[in-house]
């Protein structure tokens, strides 16, 4: 029998890149390879985002591609897996043809039997419940694995598509988690991070069918000697409970480091935003967890030119930035999605929009560089995680989530090391032994 090769990309998220590692698990069982050489492909999964325009301009135009590809090499077959597919469905088929199979977020454990015509061509169903109990886990990392443990949001602010593509807020049960992690454990793997849209609406049963919140799984899971590190992402500000803050005090795996998006300084925005908080409730969060944990790093994400934007609106952002002081975030300037609330209403000049993105992330880089800067000369304990591009060059992570580089002849993948740092850069830091 000859072999049979999968080509996956990911796009997007990393529950996507979650998602990815479970087909490839899926196909591994079926007896495929994977393969990162396209033109070996028999099998090509493009694993989508939908999230901002762009995101899903970059699919379309890798389908042509791979249509060219497809036509010189017949038994080549290409699935639209993820968020795109989950919003067009069949449109993706009629738009390009090429494409064989759709499925979404919350189906794909049904592709092994669609491509083998057991099941229909076509799957976009909420199958939360069942796609776990039916998903492989077999993890090729060595240090640091990701765990999907909630799905999918209830929240629906006005410009986001992913209540519509992932579906309805769904936690997995704490045993299902416990099972997935030490199967990562045995691998050697270190450092878990917990992931979801909404990952501190967290609300999963446990085995006395009381349901527990994320406090309560951290906990747990940190009670297993082989896990050394803990983090989680992304997180709310209305699920921002004192006890998931208070872990941040009390259990020393749980790493200082938070993802929090607010995504505008100015109320009035977030209020039509429909984010159910203010800018004074962020700044309580941030305030209640600096109290217990002086050191806690604290990221974020923002939309700059969402519909109605003012100048004065964008200035108060900006304010708000200085004020909290975040070691990294994420900026994007809108992008109107359809069948969102805001989608038909995107009177910002995209002058204006690049302006103000161009702005805060300077802003934003330059609180970076000086964070980073502050490391220098001080020891630091990292979790190397895997080879850089150069020789004897390798990558881990610092408790504050930053990239760390090093040189070294020895053996120091997935090995937590006390490090000096000797320089830094907005996007990283370099250390010795
Ligand atoms: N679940 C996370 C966000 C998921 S999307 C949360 O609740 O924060 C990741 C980021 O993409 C968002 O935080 C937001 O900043 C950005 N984003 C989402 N929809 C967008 C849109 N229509 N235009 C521009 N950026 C968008
Ligand atoms: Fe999207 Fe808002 Fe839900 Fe985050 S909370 S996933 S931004 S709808
Ligand atoms: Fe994109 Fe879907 Fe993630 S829209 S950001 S891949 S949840």
């Amino acid at each position: 029998m000859t072999d049979k090769f999968l080509f996956i990309k990911s796009y997007g998220c990393q529950m996507n890149v979650y998602d990815s590692d479970r087909m490839k698990d899926l196909f591994i069982n079926k007896g495929y390879k994977i393969t990162n050489d396209i033109s070996k492909a028999n099998l090509t999964i493009l694993n989508t985002c939908h999230i901002r325009e762009k995101a899903v301009q970059k699919v379309y135009s890798d389908i042509g591609r791979i249509k060219k590809l497809k036509n010189d090499k017949k038994n080549m077959k290409l699935v639209v897996a993820g968020c795109v597919a989950q919003a067009e469905g069949i449109e993706i088929k009629k738009r390009a043809p090429t494409v064989d199979f759709v499925v979404g977020p919350q189906s794909y454990h049904k592709l092994p039997d669609m491509i083998n015509k057991i099941e229909e061509p076509l799957n976009s169903d909420f199958l939360q419940n069942e796609k776990f109990k039916n998903l492989i886990y077999n993890s090729s990392k060595i240090s640091s694995e990701f765990i999907s443990i909630q799905e999918g949001c209830d929240k629906f602010c006005s410009f986001c598509v992913v209540p519509y593509t992932r579906g309805p807020e769904f936690s997995r049960p704490i045993d299902d988690i416990i099972n997935e992690t030490k199967k990562y454990l045995s691998n050697g793997v270190k450092e878990i991070i917990l992931l979801g849209q909404n990952v501190n609406a967290y609300h999963g049963n446990s085995t006395d069918g009381k349901s527990r919140d994320l406090s309560y799984l951290i906990n747990t899971i940190a009670e297993i000697d082989e896990v050394k590190r803990i983090r989680y992402m992304t997180s709310h500000p209305i699920d921002m409970t004192d006890s998931l803050i208070k872990v941040h005090a009390s259990n020393p795996k749980l790493m200082p480091f938070l993802h929090l998006p607010i995504q505008s300084g100015s109320d009035s925005i977030l209020k039509k935003m429909n984010r159910k908080h203010t800018v004074s409730d962020y700044l309580k969060i941030v305030d209640k967890i600096r109290t217990i944990r002086p050191d806690i790093a604290i990221s974020s994400d923002f939309i700059v030119g969402f519909p109605d934007e003012t100048d004065e609106d964008f200035e108060k952002t900006m304010k708000f930035i200085e004020k909290v002081n975040f070691v990294i975030a994420y900026s994007f300037t809108y992008s109107p999605r359809p069948g969102t609330p805001a989608q038909h209403k995107d009177n910002i000049d995209q002058s204006i929009k690049k302006a103000r993105l161009s702005a805060l992330q300077s802003l934003l880089t330059e609180q970076q560089l000086n964070y980073n800067k502050s490391f220098i000369n001080k020891d630091m304990e990292v979790l190397f995680e895997k080879e850089g591009r150069y020789k004897n060059q390798f990558i881990g992570r610092t408790i504050y989530n930053q990239s760390t580089f090093i040189e070294s002849n020895e053996k120091i993948l997935n090995k937590i090391l006390k490090v000096k740092i000797t320089n830094s850069t907005n996007f990283a830091l370099e250390c010795q032994i």
